[in-house]
């Protein structure tokens, strides 16, 4: 599909033609020869100059947004109607475990579907068709593993078999019922389904309250659809029943993790509240949460109790209810049974505490008065759109998939972390606290340099609640959900979002004495448990500048393998506590990080060659490339891993948490790129640019190269390295939208609430090396992308493209997607890369590209990302 093209894009494209090569950079000269070429020179450069000018000011005239850096609020396009492009379905299939329900931006309160989808209902709801298990009010979205939450979920009957409540199913064994095919469906701020029973329920959020709206077919009986699939001792007679909705509150959570819990229901206002404890998903001890639920719109007829699937009228209250062989389900709870309500439909308003059941009272009461469903949703979409309004893109010849898949990927990046500022029961303190950092080592790469610049205020507030969590617990997470410590999974990457966030400017209200004492004592002091915070084998790190295979390691204990991906990760930790440190004014410690960033190049094996079996003749064959990182003995000499194992195409899955291997969750292939400190070396020890080119575009072709997981984003970019952007742009363009699209399974992994940073990043025509004051940059995929700082004086940073090629998007690789030439504020711009500033002081970066690979951008040695060499390590030598 062909689109219009507009006047002044048309003048745009005019003024280019005609002036093929404006701008080159004139070189300085001695002054004599200067003067004796004086009059040569005015001959030669005097049209051109009259061309550049000319050319200027035809973009003046012709092109209204080519007024140098915004100052306004924009073209005043962003509002609610991009909110359409939303579609919070996304992800939740294929492993992607999205939350597609309700939520505010890092909202406490998520309420959504949970669906009996075992191994997959890690975010409550899945896009298949198991039966729902309830509605439920708090969530983490995108993560691996158990689920998460999903505490004190709502169940509706529309009435019980023979109006007796003792024959409605209670237990979360017994309750569940099917979803009617295609009727779920999401939106900001909504989501509603209807159910084989009859029951249509939609919902909306604020930040720490849900509010449901049950609704059913008006009629005296109503039909319960039989259903093989539901509950095989369902009674027979339940597919009429008289219409009496009964409600079941139930103290469970997805994770059947609860060990205590107490429910009370106030027979004359229906008002239920409770408590419970339970584990977290991903890391060690308890917690406890607190729910206060009302109900408007129907009359009370009856109240009670549950135990399993055993239901009774007295007593109300129930104190210390545990579960193990007692209530082998946990489902444990209250239940309340209405008159047929007047409307066919009434509400539940559901607050949520981690303090106490007053505090979730509280906040339902003050979030939500007024029972207003249309105005809880209309809150929540202006919040989105309030948010999202920084961002602009012209959609002029952008399909609606990709717009659909840009802006739902922005929309995951804020789902979480969560702010449980004021929710937090384990210290008293001022600072903010956010909580689901889930994990950092997952978004410390993408997510969280995303809202450094999309949202510098909430950032900023995560890191101080990551500094008061140092404080009170001693250690910074690298992982943390419901106020729990979780499993650590390489390196304590939380020292990169400092960094990241120095480096940024994002300063409001940080102690960088605290951040600094953090991350050095992440570098230095060894916790007992390693598993869950810090780092381990610390005492080899320092000693040998590596982490030996089967180390002795008196200090602490954790998982002790993974030696290799935890050790280029401690590095590149290092040598971002250098750049703090440098920051600092403290360069004495910059100079020792900046050497253990070093370490990484102990792993390097220079003789280590790619063999494999191959697939179809089962013979041991090898690629060719040689020099790979490796394990190595405590005598120092090379142990040897497959450089394949852990990749897709071999052995995928066998390096989880529980691996007993030295990667983490990826091949040697892949650990063997993660060098952004110095790219340089890199390079260099890989054979130089050309055999790292062929080296890292074989790992992108091979399939050893896996996108679901957040330690691919950085290869994608990191042709840039070799002076090839052309090659990143290539392949960012072939991941967009075979990898990363609009479907429900259109994510390759689980999100993590990263992969849509990726896909924004990309889109957007840039990304990040985290941790250092570098985007790389590519072509982005709309002609015109514009950014409002919030750091500085809201002035809009814009990447536009002169001439646009709307065709290209979405054909994975072809088209004009290469960058020819660059201007910055209308100067020749020929780096390949750009820094944060130009996102907190704005400006206009343009590009003219062209189908086939430039040859002069970002192509230079000068013009690459910049390299540390310094951090080369003198502890060994290569
Ligand atoms: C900014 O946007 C607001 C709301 O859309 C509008 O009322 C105001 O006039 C705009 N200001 C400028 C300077 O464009
Ligand atoms: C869901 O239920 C509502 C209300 O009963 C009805 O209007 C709608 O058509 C149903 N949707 C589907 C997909 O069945
Ligand atoms: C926080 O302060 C309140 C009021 O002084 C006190 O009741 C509470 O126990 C304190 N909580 C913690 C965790 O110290
Ligand atoms: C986090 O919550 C607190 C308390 O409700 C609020 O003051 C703060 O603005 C929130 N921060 C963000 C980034 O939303
Ligand atoms: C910053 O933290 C340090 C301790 O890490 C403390 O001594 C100092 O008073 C704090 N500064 C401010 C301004 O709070
Ligand atoms: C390891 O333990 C020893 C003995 O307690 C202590 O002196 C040393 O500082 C510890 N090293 C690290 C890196 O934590
Ligand atoms: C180092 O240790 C490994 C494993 O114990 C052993 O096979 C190797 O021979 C040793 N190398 C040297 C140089 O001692
Ligand atoms: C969308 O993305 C998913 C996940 O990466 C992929 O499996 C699927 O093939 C993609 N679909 C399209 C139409 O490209």
């Amino acid at each position: 599909m062909r689109f219009e093209t507009s006047p002044h894009r048309k003048a745009a494209a005019a003024v280019a033609a005609i002036s093929p090569l404006h701008f080159r950079g004139i070189p300085r000269r001695r002054r004599v020869l200067v003067l004796a070429l004086c009059c040569v020179g005015l001959f030669f450069w005097l049209p051109r100059i009259a061309i550049s000018f000319g050319r200027t000011l035809l973009f003046f005239l012709f092109s209204p947004e080519w007024a140098g850096p915004y100052d306004g609020n924009g073209s005043g396009r962003a509002g609610q109607e991009i909110l359409q492009f939303i579609d919070p379905l996304i992800g939740t299939a294929n492993g992607g475990h999205v939350f597609p329900g309700a939520s505010l931006p890092y909202g406490m309160a998520k309420p959504v579907a949970d669906t009996q989808s075992p191994a997959e209902n890690a975010a409550g709801y899945v896009s298949d068709d198991n039966p729902v298990l309830g509605f439920s009010h708090m969530h983490d979205s995108g993560t691996g593993g158990n689920p998460s939450m999903g505490n004190f979920p709502l169940f509706v009957h529309p009435g019980c078999p023979d109006d007796d409540f003792t024959k409605c199913s209670y237990s979360v064994y017994d309750r569940p019922v099917n979803r009617v095919p295609g009727s779920a469906f999401a939106s900001v701020g909504y989501f509603s389904i209807n159910l084989t029973n009859s029951v249509r329920a939609g919902m909306t959020a604020t930040q720490h309250a849900a509010l449901y709206r049950f609704s059913f077919p008006g009629s005296d009986t109503v039909k319960v659809m039989a259903d093989e699939d539901v509950p095989k001792n369902k009674p027979a007679s339940a597919t009429e029943v008289p219409y009496s909705p009964l409600v079941v509150l139930d103290l469970v959570d997805l994770a059947n993790s609860r060990s205590v819990g107490g429910i009370q229901v106030y027979e004359n206002t229906g008002r239920i509240i409770g408590e419970g404890q339970y584990a977290p998903s991903f890391g060690a001890g308890k917690y406890q949460a607190f729910f206060c639920a009302d109900f408007r719109g129907a009359k009370i007829r009856k109240t009670g109790t549950f135990v399993a699937n055993k239901a009774v009228e007295e007593p109300k209250f129930m104190d210390s209810v545990g579960t193990g062989a007692y209530i082998p389900t946990g489902s444990a709870g209250a239940w309340i049974q209405f008159e047929r309500p007047p409307t066919d439909s009434f509400l539940a308003r559901v607050g949520v505490s981690f303090m106490s059941v007053d505090k979730a009272c509280e906040n339902a009461e003050n979030e939500i008065p007024d029972f207003e469903f249309e105005r809880v949703e209309e809150d929540a979409r202006q919040a989105w759109a309030e948010k999202l309004s920084v961002i602009q893109v012209d959609p002029a010849g952008v399909s609606e998939e990709l717009q659909t898949t840009f802006w739902s990927g922005l929309y995951r990046t804020l789902l979480s972390p969560q702010n449980y500022t004021g929710e937090n029961p384990l210290w008293n303190s001022s600072e903010p606290y956010f909580d689901s950092f889930y994990c950092i080592w997952d978004s410390f790469r993408a997510q969280h340099p995303l809202l450094s610049i999309i949202d510098p205020p909430a950032q900023t507030e995560m890191v101080r609640a990551l500094l008061d969590i140092y404080r009170f617990e001693g250690k910074l997470p690298d992982c943390r959900m419901s106020f729990c410590k979780g499993y650590t999974q390489g390196g304590s990457n939380a020292d990169v979002v400092i960094a990241d966030a120095f480096i940024k400017g994002l300063t409001d209200g940080i102690n960088w004495t605290t951040a600094y004492e953090a991350v050095v004592s992440d570098a230095e002091v060894e916790p007992k448990n390693w598993g869950l915070e810090g780092r381990g084998n610390l005492v080899s790190w320092h000693q040998l500048g590596y982490i030996p295979w089967n180390d002795v390691d008196n200090n602490g204990t954790g998982p002790a393998s993974r030696t290799v991906s935890r050790g280029v990760e401690y590095a590149y930790d290092d040598f971002c506590i250098s750049l703090l440190a440098a920051g600092l004014d403290l360069p004495g410690d910059a100079a020792k990080y900046s050497r253990r960033g070093g370490n990484w190049v102990n792993y390097w094996n220079p003789d280590q060659s790619d063999l494999f079996r191959d697939g179809d003749s089962g013979e041991v064959i090898q690629s060719g490339f040689r020099g790979f990182m490796q394990p190595r003995q405590p005598n120092g000499t090379f142990r040897y891993q497959n450089t394949r194992t852990c990749s897709p195409i071999q052995n995928q899955h066998q390096c989880y948490y529980d691996t007993g291997l030295d990667t983490y969750e990826g091949s040697p292939w892949l650990y063997s790129f993660f060098v952004p400190q110095d790219m340089q070396t890199l390079v260099h020890l890989m054979g130089g640019d050309d055999r790292f080119v062929e080296r890292l575009t074989f790992f992108h072709e091979s399939g050893i190269a896996y996108m679901g997981n957040e330690q691919a984003f950085l290869p994608v970019f990191q042709f840039h390295y070799a002076g090839r952007p052309g090659l990143s742009s290539y392949w960012s363009h072939r991941y967009i939208p075979s990898q990363f699209n609009a479907t429900v399974n259109g994510i390759p992994g689980n999100d993590d609430c990263a992969m849509g940073a990726f896909s924004a990043f990309v889109m957007m025509g840039f990304f990040p090396v985290a941790g250092q004051d570098v985007y790389l940059l590519t072509p982005p995929f709309f002609r015109e992308v514009k950014l409002k700082a919030r750091q500085e004086g809201n002035k809009w940073a814009v990447i536009r493209v002169r001439n646009f090629d709307p065709v290209s998007n979405g054909v994975g690789g072809d088209g004009r997607i290469y960058i020819q030439r660059a201007w910055l504020n209308g100067r020749p711009y020929t780096k390949s890369w750009i820094t944060h500033a130009f996102f907190v002081k704005g400006g206009v970066l343009e590009y003219e590209v062209g189908e086939k690979e430039g040859r002069e951008w970002g192509t230079a040695e000068t013009d690459r990302p910049p390299s540390y060499a310094a951090t080369r390590s003198t502890a060994l030598e290569i």
